[in-house]
């Protein structure tokens, strides 16, 4: 059971990136959160950032080859790329999209997301803390997905 968990543009800087708003835990914190539960929940993790919508896309079509599921923080794509979108639909297995913020309480573009119509959750304004909780969920997808 291999999981992707993928990172947009900027989140490289987590911890450094305006704290007040994304906090000063640091992508590699993330990442250790995330293999931590992975652990307890009996999955393997494939775990990446780029800045590159490409690289993403790329990442997205290797999972649909060989994962049961993808959390996705696509950052600032989340609210311009029909690309990653088209890519997530490719996916059969469940999407989880996570923004570290509360995108809705925040500038107006950011309450737009393209890729919420192919998720079967969001997760926004938890903080890092809705990476281990969109994996949670992820596990019970695959769980009832397999039953
Ligand atoms: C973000 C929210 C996006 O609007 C922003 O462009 C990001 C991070 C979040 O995790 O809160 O880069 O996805």
């Amino acid at each position: 059971r291999i999981v992707y968990v993928l990172n947009g543009p900027n989140l490289n800087l987590l911890g450094k990136r305006q704290p007040a708003i994304y906090g000063y835990e640091t992508l590699a914190d993330v990442e250790v959160d995330c293999r931590r539960v992975a652990q307890e929940l009996n999955l393997e993790i494939a775990f990446h950032q780029s800045n590159a919508e490409y690289q993403i896309i790329d990442w997205i079509h290797e999972a649909r080859e060989r994962a049961g599921g993808i959390v996705i923080n696509p950052a600032a794509f989340t609210h311009t790329s029909v690309a990653i979108l088209d890519a997530l639909n490719t996916c059969e297995f469940p999407i989880i999209e996570v923004h570290i913020s509360n995108v809705h309480k925040r500038e107006a573009f950011r309450h737009h997301s393209y890729v919420s119509c192919v998720a079967s959750g969001v997760i926004a304004g938890f903080g890092t803390q809705g990476y281990p909780l969109a994996l949670q969920r992820l596990a019970r997808l695959i769980d009832q997905s397999q039953n």
